[in-house]
């Protein structure tokens, strides 16, 4: 089941690994995203096969969303009836999904499991601890989340730390990422700097956006800076003066390969993203987390990440910083292309 931008990444190396087992999952899209570049684009450029169900949900607040998808699913779920459902990081789609499931007593495998910011003023948060107590098997990318859902009395046979399926689809494209052509069509020099914003908590806020804003001014005043805007961000963002900052480049939203060659060639990577950090880390390249906390602190510990908020100072300064002396990191353990197959063979053998 997938629903959402973050979710394709992480389900294309399960799917493809499942049928290379020859199990052909039934593939649902909840349509939590919709727009070409927000969704289908993925499906073209990972080989995804083509939905069996697409349930069009869309947009709305979170419970008109979580209603509309929950209605939706259990509908597919009666009539599909299917003997596991698999569920991927920590959208709604992922949430509403495995409530339903659970209740018709479906088992629910969640992919990404135990990752935890501690911050429950973030919606992700509330689907990753609602979705770890309901699902009876646990993919797990990083050691901590192991010890975190142990914390919420979740343990023994069905966590599985198996590596970063997130990853598994970087390292199939890294080697094809056409570096050049990405940033000749942007008109980016050999130095730029790639920036995405989209959390409710930097984006709903008007005095956070404008905080931001002034940090990426910074940042503009010593290297282009590329933003592919996520559709949620663009009117605050632009009354902050997002789009008037000299050396700012404003975008739709790419898709995956262009995005991907883009950061691979970046200097610096600004972003509130939690796959970027991923992502970063892998590339070797460094990423300021617009965040005051991650789910994700391997990034920081052995990865190029590090965490900043929306101050302008501190951006500005850890900016100045990484553009003279980059950090270096390490991948972690196990995020090696294999996890889609780790996962696919516990999800057949049981
Ligand atoms: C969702 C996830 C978030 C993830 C992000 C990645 C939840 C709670 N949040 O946030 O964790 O990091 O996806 O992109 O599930 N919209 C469009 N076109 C689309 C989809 C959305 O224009 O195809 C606009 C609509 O105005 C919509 C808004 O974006 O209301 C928010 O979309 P939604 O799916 O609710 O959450 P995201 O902010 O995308």
């Amino acid at each position: 089941m997938v629903g959402a931008r973050p979710n394709f990444m992480k389900a294309s190396p399960v799917v493809s690994s499942l049928i290379e087992l020859n199990s052909r999952p039934l593939l649902v899209h909840t349509g939590q995203h919709y727009d070409h570049e927000m969704s289908q684009i993925f499906f073209q450029q990972l080989g995804l096969p083509e939905p069996d169900l697409n349930l069009g949900v869309g947009s709305g607040s979170h419970a008109q969303q979580t209603a509309a998808l929950m209605l939706a699913l259990e509908r597919a779920f009666l009539e599909h009836r299917p003997g596991r459902v698999v569920v991927y990081g920590d959208v709604n789609s992922t949430l509403a999904a495995a409530v339903v499931a659970a209740k018709l007593e479906i088992p629910v495998a969640h992919v990404e499991a135990g990752l935890r910011s501690f911050d429950r003023t973030m919606p992700e948060e509330i689907n990753r601890i609602v979705t770890d107590a309901l699902s009876d098997l646990h993919f797990v990318t990083s050691p901590e989340a192991v010890d975190h859902l142990r914390a919420e009395g979740v343990s023994g046979d069905g966590v599985h730390l198996v590596g970063n399926p997130m990853i598994d689809t970087l390292l199939r494209f890294r080697d094809h990422l056409d570096i050049e052509k990405a940033r000749s069509a942007h008109r980016l020099p050999d130095r730029y700097a790639v920036a995405t914003i989209h959390r409710p908590a930097n984006v709903d806020d008007p005095i956070v956006a404008k905080g931001l804003v002034a940090g990426l001014r910074h940042v503009a005043s010593r290297l282009p800076v590329i933003i592919p805007l996520h559709p949620r961000g663009r009117i605050v963002l632009s009354e902050a003066g997002l789009d008037d900052i000299a050396g700012v480049r404003v975008v739709e939203p790419l898709g995956y390969l262009e995005f991907m060659a883009l950061m691979a060639g970046a200097a610096l990577v600004l972003t509130d993203s939690g796959g970027i950090q991923e992502e970063t880390t892998v590339l070797g390249i460094p990423c300021l987390t617009l965040r005051e906390n991650t789910e994700r602190p391997i990034t920081v510990s052995m990865g190029t990440n590090m965490l900043v908020g929306a101050d302008p100072d501190r951006i500005s300064a850890a900016a100045d910083r990484w553009l003279t002396d980059p950090p270096v990191g390490q991948v972690p353990p196990l995020w090696d292309g294999l996890a889609g197959q780790r996962i696919a063979k516990f999800l057949i053998e049981g």
